[in-house]
């Protein structure tokens, strides 16, 4: 083999194991579920949660697939959460936050006008008037499920 056809087959070699940890780079990031579409879980899933490392302390909360998730109480049974729709009863908007100190659910700007709801989905301080929707809750081991 000459040097020429050396470095030629050494730069081909190298070109390919680098695609190939792009590659594996990019499949282990898409691995991962998407929180903007629920997070997989199961056909009728629209939000899902890993109890061993997410939501663990009262308060904590997770927006996601049209839902939002609040821990409320300790243990891991549905009761310990809230599941809600996400979509506020004004104009539509996702609401923005669950604030702790207040135990509300906070439709903020941009989008929203300060609407309030309670874990239960009702209306604490308008402008919206209809509560939130209630999502049903599952829990398999480690794995809260909300459809
Ligand atoms: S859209 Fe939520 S308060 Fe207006």
């Amino acid at each position: 083999m000459e040097r020429r056809d050396f470095v030629s087959n050494l730069s081909m070699v190298l070109a390919l194991a680098c695609a190939g940890g792009l590659a594996a780079c990019s499949k282990s990031s898409s691995d991962a579920p998407d929180p903007g579409n629920g997070g997989g879980g199961g056909n009728n899933a629209k939000l899902t949660a890993d109890l061993g490392s997410e939501l663990l302390n009262t308060g904590s909360f997770k927006i996601g697939g049209g839902v939002i998730l609040i821990r409320i109480a300790a243990g891991n049974t549905a009761s310990s959460f809230a599941a809600l729709s996400s979509t506020c009863t004004h104009q539509g908007c996702t609401v923005a936050t669950f604030n702790s100190s207040s135990n509300l659910i906070e439709c903020n700007a941009p989008c929203g006008h300060g609407s309030r709801y309670t874990t239960t989905g009702a209306v604490q301080t308008g402008p919206a008037t209809n509560p939130l929707t209630k999502m049903t809750i599952a829990i398999s081991g480690n794995t809260l499920t909300v459809s």
